[in-house]
């Protein structure tokens, strides 16, 4: 496993979400706010149901919301939250470090 430098903490305003390549690996960073937890989480780009771009769905609190067909992941674990998907999508460690997330990535 190693760290890998994603993007500028400023180039994920609150509540959005951004797509990036690492490692082969098509990410979707995700800069979430809910009860108890925010911050960057970054989960695979791509739903388990029928490969929905994530980044481009709707994220609402610590939940994304697939553009496709509506399922929910919980972008701090990848859990399914809502059908039709009932894989989870992978989850990253994600941490900041002098204003530049980092993901990191198995090799
Ligand atoms: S592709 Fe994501 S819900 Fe169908």
């Amino acid at each position: 496993m190693s760290w890998y430098d994603a993007a500028g903490v400023d180039e994920v305003a609150p509540g959005t979400t951004r797509m990036v390549d690492i490692a082969g690996k098509r990410l979707a960073i995700c800069n979430a706010k809910c009860d108890t937890d925010e911050g960057f989480y970054t989960i695979d780009n791509k739903c388990t149901h029928d490969g929905g771009p994530l980044n481009q769905g709707f994220l609402d609190g610590c939940q994304i919301e697939c553009p496709r067909h509506g399922a929910r992941f919980d972008v701090r674990t990848g859990k399914v939250l809502r059908l039709p998907a009932v894989r989870p999508v992978h989850s990253y460690a994600t941490r900041v470090t002098g204003g530049r997330i980092e993901v990191e990535v198995g090799d």
